[in-house]
């Protein structure tokens, strides 16, 4: 697939290294991967629980030439190509959970934590961080909410190399699509995608709590919510499922 391969046996963050590479000015796109973090980071300052030899810590480096054409839904299209490729391995129930969570079979099954560096209005790098949990042992309960791994949902132990090749040729293809033709061009797939669409849940976004039903997502990747009789948008917040 040509991307340089950067391995290691440990580091603090596969995202951080990637950023540090970008800063010696190493060209990209390249690829960080690592048996074991010792300081994986997850969404919203998060920890990632990162034991060794079981998962894939992976970070792709990324140069972007049109800054808001190509920002515009990234991360949402970027849960779309994990899926897809979790997907083609077999996995039999892959969905999303705004904005890029991936879940099998109603658990999370991996992360995603895209950093910017540069000018977002121009020409700058994109550092997209993926934690997959592929053979983590049911004995790891430091995770504070419901998980699966692909040997979980697969009933065997996978082989990473492949994952990571199946995994890198998924991310090639819809980056591509997504520069090319836009996010618009894929808001359908995400919906058709989202577990909870149609369903009310609740957004935690700062310290609002916004209750409202899944509409979908619109032309930048922000979620659409019917909120007490009309839509609104929101382009960041957790969501929660809201059972009635
Ligand atoms: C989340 O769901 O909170 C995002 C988790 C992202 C984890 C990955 S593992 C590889 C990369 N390095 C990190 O420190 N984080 C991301």
């Amino acid at each position: 697939i040509g991307w340089t391969l950067h391995l290691h046996d440990v580091v603090d963050s596969t995202n951080s290294e990637a950023l540090r590479l970008l800063g010696q000015g190493i060209e990209a796109p390249f690829v960080v991967l690592s048996e074991r973090q010792t300081g994986g980071r997850g969404r919203r300052g998060r920890a990632w629980i990162s034991p060794a030899g079981q998962n894939l810590y992976y970070s792709l480096g990324i140069t972007i030439h049109n800054g808001p054409h190509q920002l515009a839904g990234m991360s949402l299209v970027i849960g779309l190509a994990v899926r897809d490729a979790l997907h083609r391995l077999g996995v039999p129930d892959v969905g999303l959970k705004w904005p890029n969570d991936v879940y099998a079979s109603g658990r999370k099954i991996a992360g995603i934590l895209l950093e910017l560096t540069g000018d977002p209005a121009g020409e700058c790098h994109v550092v997209i961080g993926i934690g997959i949990n592929c053979n983590m042992s049911a004995a790891n309960s430091a995770i504070d909410q419901p998980w699966t791994s692909l040997r979980n949902e697969l009933g065997k132990g996978i082989d990473r190399n492949q994952l990571l090749l199946v995994l890198s040729e998924s991310l090639r293809g819809y980056l591509h699509r997504h520069e090319v033709e836009g996010f618009a061009s894929l808001r359908l797939e995400w919906e058709a995608n989202h577990i909870w669409h149609g369903l009310v849940a609740s957004l935690s976004a700062g310290d609002r709590e916004i209750v409202g039903e899944i509409l979908g997502v619109d032309a930048d990747g922000c979620l659409r919510l019917l909120v007490d009789g009309s839509e609104r948008t929101f382009s960041g917040g957790e969501l929660r499922l809201r059972l009635r």
